[in-house]
């Protein structure tokens, strides 16, 4: 009898709106990642906490201490998403959006992955031509906890027509330099190109960030740089997409190049995301927010969440068999036909299904993938 020695513990954060749905779709496929580690003599053990304005309306609070300090100790936490306009009109600080903020801050994730690849079967639904898109295969890193998303001072004074507010953006040396460093190791085993992206021309912070870039470069000489002012990049993102590799930015043009790159891989429904630091703990989020007008309906689409539980597998769990298996049941779903509303096509071969049969479908397609693994192992060793 094997033992179970190793054993990993998930923190799952629901969320708002279709966020409980998507992390119920990630549980399912979670459950067959769970039996294959016990088969391998591990164990996976999951927790949900409230977060962002599910938690508001528990604790009064977007990001309780219990919430924080299971994500603190957890070996990774699976989000689905925050907000909603039930919590629009609360201060910055009491908004849902702070307890994503502050969760990120608090676990040092600063680099944040954001895969954008074409999906066999999704290029109809890409605004861009088919051949522009067809080998589109990009890795969007960007940078999570720094930047004018953080920055003080920050925030408004006066009334009426003497309104004023203020955000500030600021990144130290060391805070672009181990993104960076994370786009450049990434890039070694990609295809060796690396996009920092930028407003050189106007910004102080994007000055110093191309300086840093360039130094760290300098430690990769097998690894290619080329440097984008951001308003560029937005349109060579629609010219000529698959033309890049990995793309390094700051966190809001990362905020803004990710959602862009959703609607060119036909739906920021299928878009997942890593966020990783230096503790091996990671913070892994479907793209896509909390979609309010469409949840409790049982139409979101899970793949997002579900690519979500391969990066986490991949990352923190280090099951990269498992990983790809995942992401092969995904490719199996779509080659069967299903289809979610966000990534139908209306073609002759498609069935629109909702969140929980996508998910039940990549389950079963999942467990078929490792169990043929295994009576391979089975049959060669
Ligand atoms: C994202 C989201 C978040 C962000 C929001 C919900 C705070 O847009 O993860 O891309 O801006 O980082
Ligand atoms: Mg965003």
């Amino acid at each position: 009898m094997v033992g179970t020695d190793v054993r990993f513990d998930l923190v799952l954060l629901p969320g708002d709106g279709i966020g409980p749905e998507v992390i119920g779709a990630a549980e399912v496929v979670l459950g067959v990642v769970g039996d294959e580690l016990r088969r391998e003599g591990m164990a996976l053990a999951c927790v949900k906490h409230p977060i962002g304005g599910a938690a508001i309306d528990e604790t009064g609070e977007p990001l309780p201490q219990a919430t924080l300090e299971a994500a603190l100790g957890a070996d990774a936490v699976l989000l689905g998403a925050v907000g909603g306009p039930r919590w629009d009109s609360l201060g910055p600080s009491q908004r849902p959006e702070a307890g994503l903020l502050g969760l990120r801050q608090a676990l040092e994730v600063y680099a944040n992955l954001r895969p954008a690849t074409m999906l066999d079967g999704l290029a109809e639904r890409s605004p861009l031509r088919s051949e522009s898109v067809g080998g589109l295969d990009l890795l969007l890193v960007r940078e999570l906890t720094g930047g004018v998303y953080y920055g003080q001072p920050r925030g408004r004074e006066g009334q009426g027509a003497s309104r004023k507010a203020v955000d500030t953006m600021a990144y130290a040396d060391n805070e672009i330099r181990r993104v960076a460093h994370v786009a450049f190791r990434a890039a070694r085993r990609r295809r060796g190109r690396v996009t920092s992206v930028d407003k050189r021309n106007v910004l102080e912070t994007s000055r110093l960030w191309r300086e840093v870039v360039d130094e760290v470069a300098g430690e990769y000489p097998d690894v290619e740089v080329q440097h984008q002012l951001v308003d560029s990049m937005a349109m060579l993102l629609v010219q000529t997409p698959s033309a890049f590799d990995v793309v390094l930015a700051e966190n809001m043009f990362g905020d803004i190049l990710s959602d862009e790159l959703g609607g060119i891989v036909g739906s920021l429904g299928v878009m997942p995301s890593a966020s990783l630091g230096d503790s091996g703990r990671g913070l892994y989020e479907p793209v896509h927010g909390s979609a309010p007008d469409i949840a409790g309906k049982d139409i979101a689409d899970p793949l997002g969440a579900i690519l979500s539980v391969a990066l986490l597998v991949e990352h923190s769990l280090e099951l990269p068999w498992v990983a790809r298996a995942i992401e092969s049941a995904v490719q199996g779903a779509l080659a069967l036909g299903l289809r979610t509303p966000d990534i139908a096509s209306g073609r002759a071969g498609e069935r629109l299904v909702g969140t929980r049969e996508m998910a039940g479908e990549v389950a079963r397609l999942l467990a078929q993938e490792l169990f043929t693994r295994q009576s391979l192992n089975g049959a060669y060793f």
